[in-house]
């Protein structure tokens, strides 16, 4: 065992058929399978195999630019319905957004999930990004950023209190007495907030994990507040062991604030490895890829995340002078601010900024060998940058196979990783409670008295 006294935990981040911008034309890529429910099924049991702690679907809410690029998505929650009949002991998590659902259908979907996998759901809560997905919801403009924050808060509030509308032991089943609930158990929750309000009760009953597990993927001021107050993993992207380590502390430190303590919480970044026998091997495998991306996607995309016109420039030199793209964005305000860090910090081309961002996103990159990288892992781990990280494979389902065959036996030989799953429910694999009635709203309250 290393420097911490628990085991790191790993998450199996699905991602069209890889997570490189461009991982859908190698040769390797199932590319084939993505609306087939075989090519998932065979995922999420590598994943169990190896196992880890969560297979983790994002979700975005349009198609776009679909002659060039991969676009489109199974809908997780259905996919995650049919997995979870092909697995038995993985956690099901998936993102749905806050912007653009009503609290009463979130709530009842996660809870029947939880009951249809017997306690292994997990809601990564996001407020979405894009206009693109206003328009798809009736909507003029996408909402702004510190609002969505707003209503999300508001949003959980109402989805935990339709959770608890039916306390554990709420189903008596009673043949004889013709007695199917206690009604005394079962409450509505009479909620009329600034922007939501439900009657309830939910029509699910408190479901195995009491409330499916939270996940919060915001890294920005609010996303981080938003994260210490009901995030119980938070999903980031992080460059540098550094900056990770800031992170980490500044996220754990306000959970104070909240009435929660140290370790209610598990951080972890994404990781994206491309992995060979040897240095040389890796690097080939990650040149081949990131010469499969076309140099005018490098262009648009740029624009389009920076919100300025760069197609005047040529993508040998650096970024020119541009206003505030961070004040500027209505998306993802700390991943900008992370882009604009490699890019001044590393001095990169905008060809190398460019091939990086769409490499992996903004997620850590690794290029070498299976022992480097549970190197990499354990020292992130030990030197708390993270509680685990979000396993990215940049071709599925190839590198997945890798990871799990090569890595994970090397990080269990360590003893930083499970040999075998020990409990049945995704908040056991984590090390979360099971929370009892009003848990985030006690703490809340916490806060309140305080103020
Ligand atoms: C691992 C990870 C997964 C994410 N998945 C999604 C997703 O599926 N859909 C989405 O709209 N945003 C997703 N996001 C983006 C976040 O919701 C958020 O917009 C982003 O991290 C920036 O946060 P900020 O606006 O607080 O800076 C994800 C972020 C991370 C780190």
């Amino acid at each position: 065992m290393g420097k911490r006294h628990e085991q790191l935990h790993l998450g199996a981040f699905i991602y069209y058929s890889g997570h490189h911008h461009a991982g859908w034309r190698h040769p390797d890529s199932g590319v084939e399978g993505m609306f087939d429910v075989k090519f998932y099924r065979r995922l999420a049991q590598t994943a169990e195999r190896g196992k880890f702690d969560m297979l983790f679907f994002a979700d975005l809410l349009y198609a776009t630019n679909v002659g060039q690029a991969v676009a489109g998505m199974l809908e997780p929650l259905t996919l995650l319905s049919a997995l979870s009949a092909a697995t038995e002991k993985i956690g099901l998590t998936a993102t749905v957004s806050t912007t653009y659902n009503e609290p009463y259908n979130v709530a009842r979907k996660f809870s029947s999930l939880d009951h249809i996998s017997g306690g292994r759901a997990g809601w990564n809560i996001v407020t979405s990004q894009l206009d693109l997905e206003a328009h798809n919801y009736g909507r003029p403009k996408h909402p702004e950023h510190s609002l969505r924050y707003e209503m999300a808060k508001e949003f959980v509030d109402v989805v935990t209190r339709l959770w608890d509308s039916w306390e554990d032991g709420a189903l008596v089943l009673d043949r004889e007495a013709g007695q199917f609930a206690d009604e005394a158990k079962v409450k509505p929750v009479d909620y009329n907030g600034e922007w939501y309000s439900t009657k309830g009760p939910l029509n699910v009953p408190r479901s195995p994990q009491g409330y499916p597990v939270l996940i919060q993927a915001g890294s920005s001021e609010p996303g981080q507040e938003f994260a210490a107050s009901i995030g119980e993993v938070v999903f980031t992207a992080q460059q540098s062991l550094e900056a990770a380590k800031a992170f980490y502390e500044s996220v754990n430190s306000r959970l104070g604030d909240y009435g929660r303590k140290r370790g209610s919480l598990k951080i972890m970044p994404g990781l994206s490895p491309v992995l060979g026998a040897t240095e040389e091997e890796a690097k080939l495998r990650y040149q081949q890829l990131q010469e499969l991306i076309p140099e005018a996607h490098i262009t648009a995309f740029l624009s389009a995340f920076l919100g300025v016109d760069l197609t005047k420039y040529s993508l040998n030199d650096q970024l020119p002078e541009i206003p505030d793209p961070v004040e500027a964005s209505n998306g993802m305000k700390s991943r900008v601010q992370l882009v604009m860090d490699m890019a001044r910090n590393e001095k990169l081309t905008m060809l190398e900024l460019g091939r990086r961002m769409l490499g992996a996103r903004g997620h850590l990159q690794f290029v070498g060998t299976p022992v480097q990288l549970a190197d990499l892992i354990q020292l992130w781990f030990e030197e708390y940058g993270c509680d685990g990280f979000n396993i990215m494979a940049p071709v599925l389902p190839g590198g997945l196979d890798d990871f799990v065959d090569q890595v994970v036996p090397i990080l269990q030989e360590r003893g930083l990783f499970r040999e075998d799953y020990t409990g049945d429910t995704l908040r056991e694999h984590l090390g979360l409670e099971r929370p009892s009635e009003g848990h985030f709203r006690a703490g809340r309250s916490v806060v309140q008295e305080r103020a």
